[in-house]
């Protein structure tokens, strides 16, 4: 039997031996003493059981309100339960409007969160900077800092939005667009993509660097990893922690292991055609599910044709990646078309 019928039982009992007890006070006045013990006990039983079912609906309610009306995210998978996950942090409300849920990665800089904003019922991320990492934390707020400033000023539809930047207990916090799916270099770890998808991502993703680059701003770190892939199949870019406003130096050397651009790794230099090689190298390791630093001094071209990449995809990936940047596109636009095989 549940609690609530046996709860109602129970009440039920205590109320006929009442009537019992009123019955036999008739006959003998001191039952009217055990009419009134057994009353009382009633009253207690129907007042806990009415402060119980408060404190369940009150419960559920809060579930309610963090719960968002857009279908949950699949990164718990069925066996886990909720205290199953390393949630860092856990179910915190920040800034009066963030709830948060669980944590999706932890990355070279920043740890990032799931949540869900109250306001909207929509998921979003939360990005914090690490505070584990060698090189120090002060980096990492740094560069979360100047990743809010450019997401600000960028509007793009394989962007991911920014949406708010607040402090919580000294601890600077950017919330994002949540993005559904996983990174390219993830998805493309095993088995390469198929050539019409990857031409596809390529245009979009050149749309987005000739965006940036209109505007002065270089990404310095374009590589599968900070290219998210989402369910509708379209790209969208993240991780702007390491961008510039202008081609030169940067304070920091930006080389992510495989992908590594030869003039940012030299002397730390980088301009818009290092993105391009990034965005070369991105493709080839959608291509073949290897990294353009695993290449050595094979023929880019002659490896893709092996893999059976079309004669002009493979010329252009290997244009990209040329070391000497004045033998790559001079423009996001010509590599899109060179690709694409649009005109000029
Ligand atoms: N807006 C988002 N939506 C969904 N997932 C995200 C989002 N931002 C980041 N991620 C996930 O977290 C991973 C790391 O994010 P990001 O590259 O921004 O962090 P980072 O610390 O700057 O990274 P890195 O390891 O490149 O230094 C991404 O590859 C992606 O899987
Ligand atoms: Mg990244």
């Amino acid at each position: 039997m549940s609690d609530d019928g046996s709860k109602t039982a129970g009440l039920f009992l205590i109320f006929v031996v009442s009537i019992l007890f009123l019955i036999l006070s008739l006959v003998n006045y001191q039952f009217i003493v055990l009419m009134v013990i057994s009353l009382i006990i009633g009253l207690v039983l129907l007042l806990s059981s009415g402060e119980k079912a408060q404190r369940e609906t009150s419960e559920s309610t809060t579930w309610r309100t963090v719960s968002p009306s857009a279908s949950r995210p699949n990164h718990r998978s069925a066996s886990n339960t909720k205290s199953s996950f390393n949630y860092e942090p856990s179910d915190i409300l920040l800034n009066g409007r963030y709830q948060t849920e669980n944590r999706l990665k932890k990355g070279g800089m920043a740890i990032i969160t799931l949540a869900t904003d109250i306001e909207t019922g929509s998921f979003c991320v939360i990005k914090t900077p690490r505070y584990d990492t060698a090189h120090g934390a002060d980096i990492n707020v740094e560069k979360l800092t100047l990743e809010a400033a450019f997401l600000r000023q960028i509007d793009h539809p394989n962007i991911v939005k920014y949406l708010d930047l607040f402090m919580h207990d000294n601890v600077l916090h950017l919330v994002e667009e949540y993005v559904e799916g996983d990174n390219l270099f993830d998805v493309f770890r095993i088995k390469p993509a198929e050539e019409s998808r990857v031409l596809k991502w390529g245009g979009q993703l050149l749309d987005v660097l000739e965006h940036m680059h209109r505007r002065g701003l270089i990404h310095r770190d374009v590589n599968p990893g900070n290219i998210m892939l989402k369910p509708n199949d379209d790209v969208v870019v993240i991780d702007f922690g390491t961008a510039k406003t202008s081609a030169g130096e940067g304070s920091t050397v930006v080389k992510t292991p495989g992908f590594e651009v030869p003039e940012q790794v030299a002397t730390g230099y980088a301009d818009e055609r290092s993105d391009l090689f990034g965005a070369g190298g991105t493709l080839f390791y959608l291509l073949t599910s290897e990294p353009p630093g695993a290449i050595g001094n094979r023929n880019v071209a002659q490896l893709l044709l092996s893999e059976g990449v079309s004669n002009r995809t493979a010329r252009c990936i290997a244009q990209a990646l040329q070391m000497d940047a004045g033998l790559r596109f001079q423009s996001a636009a010509a590599m899109r078309r060179a690709l694409c095989g649009e005109r000029a």
